[in-house]
């Protein structure tokens, strides 16, 4: 946890924390590694999961799974192709076998060559998109918890900032603060479609894992924090860079915070309009760039993905 005064000033808040969660990992960290934690225990042998090109949930699920001897199969689908996604993809492709999607309608058929390969190396677990699935939602519970504990004693923070996809992350903050008791409101910051990444299906998985808790031993009730979903950082979409996210990632850079352009540029440019209504607001950092450090050079599905996200889209700026 890192507080920032400079950054909140210059937010107009009055105070600024950073949660880490690119730290917090020895090897790689990120929000993905929280639910992986809760996820692959309980999983078979061969996993097939699906994402973009240079889905940071894949990689961290390939590099984590063969590191326990699992194999996974993932499904891509392009996205507008940038230095990170080539680097992601990279990840991914040197610890998972890939299945490449030309575009979004062709994905089924991806997944489905997913799973034929998956199952050769036995029964099969699908794990849905972002792991978003009770039991992923347990490990990003345990940050929230952890959260409280490093805050307790601190200003009372109003806002945690998060960035949003599968919901995952989200929901396991929300949960968590009405453990706490808290009456923090989680801003999550849509960053992929809205048929996708919604109130209603964020909530739905909300609700699963308090039965899932329920059926543990735990009642969970609703609290005072609440969610509040922010749409208008989202752009032109899932990948695509904005000028508002161009702007936010330069400023943390400086600070020593680095975000990446799909996830966390638009959760930081969503801070200066949300600073107005919340004085003391916490930052959920949850890319770790170690996930896309390594270039794997040239491998002949990295130019196919090129290929097929230059045809859609041509002049992406890249990153
Ligand atoms: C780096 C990063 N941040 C944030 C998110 C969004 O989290 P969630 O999918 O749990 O909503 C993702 C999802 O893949 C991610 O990879």
């Amino acid at each position: 946890m890192e507080d920032h005064p400079v950054l909140a000033r210059a937010l107009g808040a009055a105070s600024l924390l950073v949660k880490r969660e690119d730290r917090n990992g020895a090897r790689v960290g990120g929000n993905k590694l929280r639910a992986l934690e809760w996820i692959l225990p309980a999983a078979g042998t061969s996993l097939v999961s699906m994402g973009g090109y240079g889905s940071t949930w894949c990689a961290a699920l390939a590099l984590a799974s063969e590191s326990l001897g699992r194999r996974v199969c993932a499904a891509l689908f392009p996205q507008p192709w940038t230095d990170l996604v080539a680097a992601t993809l990279g990840c991914t492709l040197e610890h998972a076998e890939v299945r490449l999607a030309r575009s979004r309608a062709h994905l089924p058929w991806a997944i489905a060559g997913a799973w034929r390969t998956a199952r050769r190396h036995g029964a099969v677990t699908w794990i849905p998109a972002g792991g978003a699935t009770p039991l992923g939602v347990l490990g990003t519970v345990n940050a929230a918890l952890e959260f409280a504990e490093q805050v307790r004693g601190v200003e009372p923070v109003d806002a945690i900032v998060v960035p949003l996809g599968s919901g995952g992350t989200a929901a396991g903050l929300l949960i968590g603060m009405w453990i706490v008791g808290w009456p923090v409101q989680v801003c999550a910051v849509r960053v992929t479609d809205p048929w996708f990444a919604n109130r209603r299906r964020l909530m739905r998985l909300v609700e699963r894992t308090r039965k899932l808790l329920e059926r543990l031993g735990l009642e969970v009730v609703r609290g005072s924090a609440t969610l509040r979903v922010i749409g208008d950082q989202l752009g032109s979409g899932y990948g695509h860079a904005t000028e508002a996210g161009r702007v936010a990632r330069a400023r943390f850079a400086d600070a020593g915070i680095p975000v990446d352009l799909t996830y966390g540029a638009k959760a930081c440019a969503a801070l200066g309009p949300l600073a107005c209504s919340f004085p003391h607001i916490c930052l959920w950092h949850t890319f770790d760039p170690r996930l896309a450090s390594r270039a794997l050079g040239e491998h002949p599905q990295l130019r196919a993905a090129r290929r097929y996200a230059e045809s859609l889209w041509p002049h992406p700026r890249s990153i």
